[in-house]
């Protein structure tokens, strides 16, 4: 079976400085997988390679049977590839159902198609995008600050924000950058649920990248560990992060 995502072979250096060095990865539809390793390790960046923010000096990344490399972010996202960002880049003056229909209008070219479609219809594709997002508001249970400044929500709550705009362009695979990240222990395990939820229920694949190893472990099928821009094992949660080799990379670092 071919996978729904796949990179292979990635390098990526900055002023020399070798940051992905011969990374591969792949992901099968609708898996749940997690990548794991010390603060600089490359993480971010992998995403950045895989979601088209950043170009690789080589390797290959494709994405449903298509060669993505080169593509830009939001023909990857149209082919429903998203990503979030380790720092939730919300709009923090718009509210919170604002950003969630920015999201998808962002992604359909809204404001450009109604010159060709005519007002009347703008207005009832407007309606139907507002029940989507109030939707999805629901599922994530964020009605009671959905008027409220997207600014004003809690670390948590910016991260299933985060979620929710992503959700709104109705992705196939969605790449999380640290979802637990300065989220209290209540949320993430709500954050965790929404994602079974959204894997069991919508098919959507997820690839995690997280320091709080334990609810990473708990969630995902299949687990990386980088150190210094490599791969340096892979496989079931527990049994990887048991390796020699992976707790000699996290020694003094950040477990
Ligand atoms: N745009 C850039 N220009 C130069 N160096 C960069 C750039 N982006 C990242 N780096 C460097 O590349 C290395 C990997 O960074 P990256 O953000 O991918 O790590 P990470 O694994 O996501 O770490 P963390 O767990 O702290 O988020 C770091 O040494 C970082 O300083
Ligand atoms: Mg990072």
């Amino acid at each position: 079976m071919s996978a729904l995502l796949a990179a292979t072979g990635v390098h990526k250096s900055f002023d020399g400085f070798r940051v992905l060095d011969n990374v591969s990865f792949a992901v099968p539809e609708r898996g749940l997988t997690g990548i794991v390793g010390t603060n600089g390790a490359g993480k971010s960046t992998l995403f950045a390679v895989v979601s088209g923010q950043l170009d690789a000096d080589s390797g290959r990344v494709s994405f449903a049977d298509a060669d993505i490399v080169g593509m830009p972010p939001l023909r990857r996202a149209r082919l429903g590839l998203g990503r979030t960002f380790q720092v939730p880049r919300e709009f923090a003056h718009l509210t919170v159902r604002e950003n969630f229909l920015v999201a998808a209008r962002r992604e359909y070219g809204e404001t450009l198609r109604s010159v060709f479609i005519g007002w009347g219809r703008v207005r009832r594709e407007e309606t139907r995008l507002v029940e989507r997002a109030d939707g999805w508001i629901d599922f994530l249970n964020l009605r009671a600050v959905a008027d409220k400044p997207a600014g004003t929500l809690s670390g948590g709550q910016k991260k299933l924000l985060e979620l929710g705009r992503m959700l709104m362009t109705e992705p196939r695979c969605i790449l999380l950058d640290e979802p637990f990240a300065g989220v209290n222990p209540v949320l993430v395990e709500e954050i965790s649920n929404r994602i079974r939820e959204l894997n069991a229920t919508h098919g959507i694949a997820f690839v995690i990248i997280e320091h709080h190893l334990e609810a990473l472990k708990a969630l995902v099928q299949h687990l990386y560990v980088m150190d210094q821009g490599r791969v340096i094992a892979d496989g079931e949660p527990a049994a990887v992060l048991a390796e020699p080799r992976v707790l000699e990379a996290y020694m003094g670092g950040v477990i």
